[in-house]
């Protein structure tokens, strides 16, 4: 029986982990190294967000004073650098932009973001954020290369500068990369991202590396946005466990003295 049962745990964590590894798709995408206890990193990706997304998306499942909280960023600050669409700090992080002329305008509204790294994780983020490329022939004069004909428009071009797609390679071949395999050969100004190459044909206001970093910031703090319990998580974990040491020895010490007339 007990082998039975570790047979059918055996098989359900194969399939469970191979079903999540692969995510649900065979996109090839980039790792992001993001550092959660990093509060610094957290307030650049949270200033970004403010700037350049809430435009659009929402984050309606945050409150203004929240993020305030957990990043430990000062109420002046808040309101000074983070708050442009309301005046109240218990507010929820709510785009000014109504849903329906977002509709009419890009066909799609564009959706809230707060769980957004749950369900498309935060590698994908990542990758998503650094492919946008120019293209003549969408509506909007821009492509992604991980999210074919999408309906955002290059959001911080400004930032990354202008990116045209030169090639795609093998899906295969680009997972392969990150973990042991070389790159393809390329020029100077080109990049890898994901499985597609890129060619920087305008420089922005960031160089290749500081535009990867703040995309770090920004995937880092959307992570935080979809749970923003994890900052908490491992100082309540360290207290637990030391509250189980105590627990431990105070229990030792009375099975003691309760056996000590016994033996
Ligand atoms: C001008 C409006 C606009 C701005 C600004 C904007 N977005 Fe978007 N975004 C959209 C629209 C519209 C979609 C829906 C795209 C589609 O489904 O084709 C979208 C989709 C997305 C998606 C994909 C969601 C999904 O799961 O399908 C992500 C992630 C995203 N945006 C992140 C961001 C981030 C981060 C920023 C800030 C840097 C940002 N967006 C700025 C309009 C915008």
């Amino acid at each position: 029986m007990k082998r039975f049962i570790l047979v059918v745990f055996g098989f359900v964590m194969t399939v469970s982990t191979s079903v999540f590894a692969a995510g649900g798709s065979n996109d090839a995408l980039d790792t992001v190294h993001m550092n959660m206890s990093d509060k610094a990193s957290l307030q650049r990706g949270a200033k970004l967000f403010v700037n350049y997304c809430l435009s659009c998306h929402s984050a309606e499942y945050s409150r203004y004073a929240r993020v305030a909280e957990d990043l430990d960023i000062p109420l002046w600050q808040l309101k000074e650098n983070l708050m442009f669409t309301t005046e109240k700090e218990g507010d929820l992080m709510k785009t000014t932009m109504p849903a329906e002329d977002a509709k009419e305008w890009f066909g799609v509204a564009p959706p809230d973001l707060t769980l957004v790294s749950r369900v498309r994780k935060p590698n994908w983020v990542y990758t998503y954020l650094r492919a946008f490329y120019q293209d003549e022939s969408s509506p909007s004069g821009w492509n992604n290369s991980l999210f074919e004909n999408v309906a955002m428009p290059h959001a911080m071009f400004e930032l990354q500068g202008v990116q045209r797609l030169v090639g795609k390679i093998d899906k295969v071949e680009a997972g392969a990369i990150d973990a042991h395999a070389a790159g393809p050969e390329l020029a100077e100004n080109q990049k890898l991202v994901g499985d597609a190459i890129f060619e920087l044909v305008h420089p922005g206001k960031m160089s290749p590396v500081e535009f990867d970093q703040a995309m770090t910031d920004l995937t880092s703090f959307l992570a935080y946005l979809a749970e923003p319990a994890q900052l908490q998580r491992k100082t309540i974990g360290v207290y637990t466990l030391l509250f189980l040491i105590l627990l431990t020895m105070l229990c030792y010490l009375l099975k003691k003295e309760y056996w000590r007339d016994v033996h």
